[in-house]
This record gives structure tokens, C-alpha cells and sequence, in this order.
């Protein structure tokens, strides 16, 4: 049976057999706007809310536009983390990536004490288009995933170019060479509908179909995992409220008051569309 840690995504670790692999890697792979900087920042949060310490390593946006989206939603905690130094930032943008990868990464991997941080890549692209050649790209990205696992769980994200349906290049790569594959389907032609599925995700029994995912603020990804999609009225986020609240019975006073912060934040959400009682599921999930 393989080790879990939660996604921090609401409602992914529950059609991923319990979240995703300790020490593993995964790839989560999506258009421009599909939420793989979203994700990122919520699986990091996510380790940093559990106490653990966690790497987000930037090779193209920029620490400060990452914290800024971040802030958007609602996640202010995340500058405690940063002056606590439990979140540390290491930008990679403008390098050499070689020379980064094979050099300056291992000396920062043999200084890292423990092997149960939380490390972000986003995006992998840059290292995947640097090198033409497919056999550097492979040795290059295997040596690098490698090396971060050591370190802890990692979660790297990757541009997906021309149609969304993992045809492009670039990605056979990194799918090939990662434990776990995650595809964001994300067609702006397409009334903007948003669908996660779980390519592969070794030694876990996870769902095979495409699931509805939203962005919403506050909470970032959420992933329906019941396909069902129920139709819902207006005066959606107090109803959502009234549904956790009896939920939250037996649930701690900090994971409580995390809940009531992230319903303020929501508070001008579309939740049209959404099945309400199961996001309340998934957020007591995610939370508790
Ligand atoms: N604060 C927010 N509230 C609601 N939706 C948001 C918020 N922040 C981001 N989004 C949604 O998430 C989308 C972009 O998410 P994100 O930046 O994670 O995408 P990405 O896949 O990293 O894109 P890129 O490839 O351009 O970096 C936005 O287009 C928007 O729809
Ligand atoms: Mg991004």
C-alpha cells in the first residue's frame, strides 16, 4: 500500500485512492489559465498548514506574482509562512537550467535536513524547451525529479501547448518519467469548462473518468467527484455553510475558524452548477 499525503485540492484525494504518493512525483499538466499555479500553491499550503516545511521552485513566474495570486484567493497565511521560513522560495528564472539542474540543485538538496518537505515546480516547461534534444531533456528531467524526491513530495506543473488532449511533444517526457500524471482539461472555446483526470498514479486504485473541476476563491481547484452536477438555486455559499457547520460537529476550533475564513472569501462565488453537499464533503476533507 502506497504512503498518502493529501492534495489539499478538496475532492482530488477522494478519486485518488487518499491523495497523492509521499516522495513521489507528480505532474499536473493544463493549458495557459487551467490552475496549475492554483494547484501548486494549494498543495503547498496544504503541507504548510500540516506544519511541514515546503519549496516552491519558480523557473518563470516570479515569487512576487506567485504570492500576489495567491493573496487573491484569500491566502494570506501564506506570508507568515514565508517570514516563519517554512515556505521557501528558490527562483530559478533567467538561469541556465543545465547548469542549475546538475549543479546548484544537489548542493541545496544535500543541505536540506529532512525528507518530508512539500516541493512545487511551476512550471517544468522551461527545463523540457531548453533542450531540444530528447535524450538531454530525459537524463536532465530524471536527474532533477530524482534529486526532489529525496527531499519530499513533489508536485511540478507543465504548460500544455495546441489541443488538450495530451498530444503535444513536450509532454511525453516528463508523463513518461513522473509516478503520477494529472491532466486539467481546459478549453476557453469551450464555455471555459474545466475537467481533471488522473492519467496514471502508481500503486492506487484512482477514478479512470474526466471530473468537473472549478476555481473558486478561497478555496482554489475543487474536483467533483460525483459526476452528477445537480442544479442549485441562488444564496449558494450560506447554504454550503449550514451544510459544513453540521459536518463540523467533532471538528477542531483552528480547523473551524480556516473553514470561516474560506466561506468569507467565497462570498461572491458562482456556485451555480455545483453539487453542494458534495463540496461540503470535500472541503471537510480537505480541512479537517
Ligand atoms: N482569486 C481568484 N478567484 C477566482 N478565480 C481565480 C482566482 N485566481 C485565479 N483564478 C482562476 O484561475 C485561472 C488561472 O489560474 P492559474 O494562474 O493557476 O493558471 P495556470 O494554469 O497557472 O496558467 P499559466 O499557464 O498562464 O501560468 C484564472 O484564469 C482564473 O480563472
Ligand atoms: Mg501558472
Amino acid at each position: 500500500m502506497v504512503e498518502k499525503v493529501k492534495s489539499g485540492v478538496p475532492g482530488l484525494d477522494a478519486i485518488t485512492d487518499g491523495g497523492l504518493n509521499l516522495n513521489s512525483s507528480a505532474v499536473i499538466i493544463g493549458s495557459t489559465g487551467a490552475g496549475k499555479t492554483t494547484f501548486a500553491t494549494q498543495f503547498i499550503r496544504r503541507g504548510l498548514l500540516e506544519g511541514s516545511e515546503c519549496i516552491f521552485i519558480s523557473l518563470d513566474e516570479n515569487k512576487e506574482q506567485i504570492i500576489r495570486d495567491a493573496l487573491d484567493m484569500g491566502w494570506e497565511d501564506i506570508l507568515y509562512f514565508i517570514q516563519e521560513e517554512k515556505l521557501v522560495f528558490v527562483d530559478a528564472s533567467g538561469k541556465e537550467f543545465s547548469s542549475f539542474i546538475k549543479k546548484e540543485l544537489p548542493d541545496f538538496v544535500a543541505s536540506w535536513k529532512s525528507s518530508n518537505a512539500r516541493v512545487a515546480i511551476d512550471p517544468l516547461t522551461p527545463v523540457v524547451w531548453a533542450n531540444p534534444a530528447r535524450y538531454v531533456q530525459r537524463e536532465l528531467l530524471a536527474f532533477m525529479l530524482k534529486e526532489l524526491r529525496k527531499v519530499g513530495t513533489l508536485v511540478a506543473t507543465l504548460e500544455e501547448h495546441g489541443p488538450p488532449d495530451l498530444s503535444s511533444p513536450e509532454t511525453v517526457i516528463p508523463m513518461y518519467l513522473a509516478d503520477s500524471v494529472l491532466h486539467l482539461r481546459y478549453r476557453a472555446s469551450d464555455n471555459f469548462s474545466r475537467m481533471l483526470k488522473v492519467v496514471k498514479m502508481r500503486g492506487s486504485r484512482h477514478s479512470e473518468g474526466y471530473h468537473k473541476y472549478r476555481i473558486i476563491p478561497g478555496l482554489g481547484l475543487v474536483v467533483f467527484s460525483s459526476r452528477s452536477g445537480a442544479k442549485q438555486d441562488t444564496g449558494l455559499v450560506r447554504e454550503l455553510e449550514k451544510l459544513l457547520m453540521l459536518r463540523l460537529n467533532h471538528a477542531s476550533p483552528v480547523a473551524i475558524s480556516r473553514i470561516k475564513k474560506m466561506l468569507k472569501s467565497m462570498k461572491d462565488a458562482d456556485l451555480e452548477d455545483v453539487d453542494i453537499n458534495a463540496l461540503a464533503d470535500s472541503i471537510v476533507e480537505a480541512f479537517v
